[in-house]
């Protein structure tokens, strides 16, 4: 069975998983220690899905309900467990064992033990139906991303960083996606310290390039067999004015803020809409993190605000086609966050290149020009990591919503 081969069974797997549960599932396909209790595992021949180079879904899908079914039957009205290990046989013979658990780190045991014995349900859910019913809502509200199998780009630093911090704690698995890769492998050690578990696997990208972006959804599937909810935060800023800026400057900032979150929709609505096919009650969420900038213009930093303008525009349409599949797309448009990075770093943050180049009138220190930035906003402060994590708990909570892009800038920036 082909690396590619994953790509199409592991979500599938998962999609009819998490259908069957109602709960979020982790796929892990296997590190070849075979099933201990064979007689508890599922078996499905996907021969007559194509071959292993090109398997086609729909035959791939029925024969794995059909496998799962006869498991099923087979325990004669035991519904409260689930099987835990699927082994999937392609044309090409070859067989290949997926282990299905709610955490990383379980279903990484069950492989390297070969242990196949069911997994048990939840009290409260039934097989078959076990998709949570309209209108049920999280006793906490971080609870909507519980179990969850999230990713956030540019998550080394910055906004991106208080989300994975947040998800993490929230119990979702993070997968911190960044250029950054050290930035990232080291956050996700401090995470996976303080959570004592898997909460964090770091995965490097470039979303402005296509290639790179494709292999970060394998290295997903590969690991944990799909995806839940994708924050698009990666952003870089290049101010200058219309008058001076280089070509190559504006394409740069386009390029990151506006081609790159279309490529991050691109391949993630790929495999959300094939795990979208097994599970069609299950909702996913896409959310760009835009700016204010994407709501009103920012004088001499038109690169970044018509990026960030056009990604709304993007995520109307995507959410247009991707509802279909279950797939809610959103935007947040934070206000500054102050306190993060590019403000706030003591060396290159715009708080000082704003003082450098007088661009606060009367401004004697990096005080005077923060005061002023916090001077335009009607609640008196700059956006937080938090506030940014009670939209994205919101945007996920929300069933009945899509194609919205949601202000969080402390009444800076009102709806027209
Ligand atoms: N900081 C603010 O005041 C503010 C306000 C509103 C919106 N935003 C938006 O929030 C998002 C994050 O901004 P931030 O201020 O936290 O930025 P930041 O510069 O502090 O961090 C950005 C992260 O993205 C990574 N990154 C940059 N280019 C990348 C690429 N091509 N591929 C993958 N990763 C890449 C960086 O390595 C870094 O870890 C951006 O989309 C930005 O537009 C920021």
């Amino acid at each position: 069975m082909s690396f590619e081969d994953h790509l199409i069974v592991a979500p599938l797997i998962r999609g009819l998983w998490i259908n069957a549960s109602g709960e979020s599932r982790v796929v892990v396909p296997s590190a070849g220690v075979p099933p201990k209790a064979p007689d508890q595992i599922v078996f499905a021949d996907l021969s007559a899905a194509g071959t292993a180079d090109s398997l086609d879904e729909a035959p791939a899908l029925k024969a794995l309900k059909e496998a799962y079914s006869a498991w099923e039957a087979a325990k004669k009205g035991n519904v409260k467990t689930q099987p835990s290990c699927i082994k999937v046989k392609t044309s090409s013979n070859e067989e290949v064992v997926y282990w299905i658990d709610r955490d990383l780190a379980s279903a990484r045991k069950r492989s390297e033990n070969g242990d196949g014995s069911p997994l048990e349900l939840r009290s409260n859910v039934t097989t078959g139906s076990g998709i949570a019913a309209a209108g049920a809502s999280a006793s906490d509200r971080s609870d909507v991303v519980k179990n969850k199998i999230v990713l956030v780009t540019g998550g080394a630093q910055g906004f991106g960083e208080e989300i994975v911090r947040g998800l993490a704690a929230s119990g979702a698995l993070v997968f911190i996606a960044d250029l950054n890769q050290a930035g990232a492998e080291k956050l996700a050690e401090t995470l996976n310290a303080a959570e004592k578990r898997i909460a964090a696997v770091a995965v490097p990208v470039n979303v402005a390039d296509e290639a790179s972006v494709e292999t970060l959804f394998k290295a997903i599937v590969k690991t944990a067999g799909g995806l839940d909810l994708c924050v698009s935060n990666a952003g870089v800023v290049k101010a200058g004015s219309v008058l001076e800026q280089e070509l190559a400057a504006f394409k740069f900032v386009t390029d990151i803020n506006y081609a790159g979150f279309f490529l991050m929709a691109k391949h993630c609505g790929r495999l959300l809409r094939r795990q979208n096919l097994a599970a069609p009650g299950w909702k996913t969420d896409i959310i760009q993190i835009n700016s204010k900038s994407g709501l009103e213009g920012s004088n001499k930093n038109g690169a970044y605000a018509g990026g960030k303008f056009g990604a709304i525009g993007l995520v109307e349409s995507f959410a247009l086609e991707l509802v279909a599949y279950g797939i809610k797309v959103n935007a947040i448009c934070p206000g500054n966050f102050l306190d993060g990075p590019l403000w706030s770093d003591p060396e290159k943050g715009l708080f000082v290149q704003y003082l450098k180049a007088g661009k606060v009138p009367g401004a004697k220190t990096v005080a005077d020009v923060r005061a002023s930035y916090e001077g335009k906003v009607p609640m008196g402060r700059g956006c937080t990591g938090a506030d940014v994590m009670r939209a994205i708990y919101y945007i996920v909570e929300q069933e009945y919503e899509t194609g919205q892009a949601v202000p969080v800038t402390g009444g800076q920036v009102m709806l027209h």
